[in-house]
């Protein structure tokens, strides 16, 4: 069907403008398309539409030569072939269903197109034709175009279509992974992707929910990068508001000469809670409070430099947790916005959005029933305006096409306020740019209460990270890694296990849940677990290391060696690994990224199957020599790793050569 494109050239009836269309979709679902035109204003401008035609073709011939080195997404292959099937099957079915799953089981094919039953209710309930599943499946069948994936098709039960893939099509797949390396099928025109995570809070705790932001925005962002878009790591600090007038008034008062003298605050949280304290108990200071916060907001100097001094002291804190986890954010915090936020009001104002209530400004938004606070009776603006300024600035000047918050759920109707206001107002329209609340449920502790240490107070991060890998050192000792690895291999270990199981222990539960914290769980190394996984992966890797083969024989044998597939766990494994870019491109469309940890370890298990039952070395029972070596079956292992590897790329996960 790619192929037919020039038979549209002439395409000006209504009948062909259709098919046209559901052309461009399939193309686009399919991921091989370079531009998604819009197809507004096609109906009445033939010009138009030849335009476009020729740009289709030109970029299809584009995709088509880039997509010879990037992998093949076969899922969304089939749902085209399917597609076309069912158009051609029954040509006058608007939207009919097109569902295509892998197969759970060997005797049911390798994939499983469903759609059949929806098609019957459709002609019943549209058409009231009686028209049985199995029929329509067979008539399906009928229809599959001409194409290089599928083997053969069978119809089972009351109507599923079982599809068996072509094995040479499979083990190509497999070579070209391993030549030309994991690359996602082209996702059309590159988008820039705004992502919103981390984003604590100055002077107060980095608590557990910001490390779930941290840890998940992160990933999303690798995801999105390694997916070819351009994206934007912001990191949304609250570093603006009330509070800055009580610390720096402490401030003043603690460090007196803090303009020349950088003050030794140790802990920040203590030096908040003292001003607190004194906040809510004396009377001047509490006075001298409120205008430091009017001479901050005027932008004295000295109150910048006060306000920046413990701004500081905060960035030092939390650049620490990132360190520890590497993680790569900009800093754009609340006070970036605040210049922008007498316009927003204005702008509100101006369209007639704005009721004044008890000297608020308030805006109302339909559907919504708590308004909006831009500004506050004392002419202060909240939170609220600062995330409306943050989402002018992230769609109108960094023209996002994609726009992610990864921030807690308790914050949903906040931020869903905040976008439909958005919507209203006019500064985007949902069909064209996505701005999504990537929302995540709370850390409990294992008492399935809220997450604090033993004797009740907030556990601090850095605690956390450090008794991370506190346990992790004792794992491996207790496994006697210590006694064949170097120190220096041993703390690689460590911190690749701590940290990667503390990030895999988030990443891979439903985010939308809550998830109870365990240490005990997470380093378990049986299990859905980044220690199992990090333990099968070293292993995978050192299997053509101890059969004496280097990358470079590896390389050299991925182009000449033809992937043989004829064991049933071969088959099996194979078709695991090139599941890769369909798992990929539906966390890109749903955010849920836990649905690559649970692949990721459904590839290790399957491989763990084909491993115990297909000889990849062959040895000597006697002497332990080599006497046979495997080399297709190393490919296997090979194309295993890497995508492997790239999955825990995207996780954040570093695995390390020997553990
Ligand atoms: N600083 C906020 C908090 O700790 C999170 C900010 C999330 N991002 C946003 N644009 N509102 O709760």
């Amino acid at each position: 069907p790619r192929d037919s494109m020039a038979q549209y050239q002439f395409a000006f009836q209504e009948n062909e403008i259709k098919l046209l269309t559901a052309e461009i979709e399939r193309l686009k679902n399919f991921g091989c398309l370079g531009v998604s035109p819009s197809l507004e204003g096609l109906r009445d401008e033939n010009a138009k539409l030849k335009y476009r035609l020729n740009f289709l073709k030109k970029s299809l011939q584009e995709e088509r030569s880039k997509s010879v080195k990037s992998m093949i997404n076969i899922n969304s292959c089939l749902q085209e072939i399917f597609g076309a099937a069912i158009q051609a099957a029954y040509p006058d079915l608007e939207n009919p269903p097109l569902v295509v799953t892998p197969s759970q089981q060997p005797k049911f094919g390798d994939y499983q197109c469903n759609s059949a039953m929806g098609i019957s209710q459709i002609l019943l309930k549209t058409r009231e034709q009686k028209v049985i599943p199995r029929e329509i499946a067979e008539k399906i069948a009928k229809n599959i175009p001409a194409n290089e994936c599928i083997e053969k098709v069978e119809i089972a039960g009351p109507g599923f279509i079982n599809v068996h893939l072509r094995k040479d099509f499979v083990s190509k797949q497999l070579s070209s992974l391993l030549i030309n390396g994991v690359q996602l099928p082209a996702v059309g025109k590159r988008k820039k992707v705004v992502v919103d995570f981390s984003s604590p809070n100055i002077a107060k705790e980095m608590h557990v929910g910001h490390l779930r932001s941290t840890i998940i925005g992160e990933s999303m962002c690798r995801l999105f990068e390694f997916a070819g878009h351009d994206v934007l790591r912001l990191n949304h600090l609250g570093d603006w508001g009330t509070q800055f007038g009580m610390l720096i008034a402490h401030l003043q008062d603690k460090f007196p000469d803090y303009l020349t003298v950088s003050p030794p605050i140790g802990d920040l949280q203590a030096f908040y809670k003292e001003s607190k304290r004194r906040f809510d108990t004396e009377e001047e200071f509490k006075k001298r409070a409120y205008q430091c916060v009017v001479l901050l907001q005027s932008k004295n100097p000295d109150f910048i430099k006060a306000w920046n001094l413990i701004c500081d002291v905060s960035r030092k804190e939390f650049q620490k947790i990132y360190n520890c986890l590497d993680i790569t954010i900009i800093e754009r915090g609340e006070s970036f916005y605040h210049e922008m936020m007498k316009d927003i009001v204005k702008e509100f104002e101006d369209k007639g959005f704005v009721q004044v209530d008890d000297g608020r400004k308030i805006v109302f938004v339909p559907g919504f029933p708590v308004p909006l606070t831009i500004m506050k009776s004392d002419g202060g603006y909240t939170y609220d305006t600062s995330d409306l300024a943050a989402l002018k600035h992230r769609l109108c000047e960094e023209k996002g096409d994609i726009l992610i918050y990864v921030v807690d759920s308790g914050q949903s109707v906040h931020l869903q306020t905040v976008f439909a206001a958005g919507q209203m107002i006019g500064w985007y329209d949902p069909k064209v740019t996505r701005v999504a609340h990537a929302a995540f449920g709370v850390v409990l502790g294992e008492d399935k209460k809220k997450f604090k240490t033993r004797s009740g107070d907030t556990v601090r991060l850095i605690d956390l990270l450090e008794e991370g890998l506190k346990r992790a050192m004792d794992k491996l000792k207790d496994k006697e890694r210590d006694k064949v690895l170097t120190p220096e291999e041993l703390k690689a270990a460590q911190t690749s296990v701590a940290f990667g199981c503390i990030k895999y222990a988030d990443l891979s539960h439903n985010r939308l849940n809550d998830y109870v914290f365990s240490f005990d769980k997470m380093l378990d190394d049986r299990g859905n677990t980044a220690a199992y996984l990090l333990y099968a992966f070293t292993r995978i890797r050192a299997i053509a290391r101890l059969a004496n083969i280097d990358e470079q024989m590896l390389r050299k044998a991925a182009r000449e060696e033809v992937l043989v597939l004829d064991h049933e766990k071969e088959w099996k494994l194979g078709k695991c690994i090139l599941r890769f870019p369909e798992i990929l491109q539906k966390i890109l469309e749903d955010l849920l990224l836990h649905t690559l940890c649970d692949y990721l370890y459904e590839l290790a298990t399957t491989f763990t199957e084909f491993y115990d039952s297909c000889y990849c070395v062959e040895k000597d029972r006697q002497t332990g020599q080599i006497v046979k070596v495997n080399m297709w079956r190393l490919l296997l292992c090979e194309a295993t790793a890497t995508v492997m590897a790239k999955g825990f790329d995207i996780l954040g996960i570093k695995p390390v050569q020997k553990m």
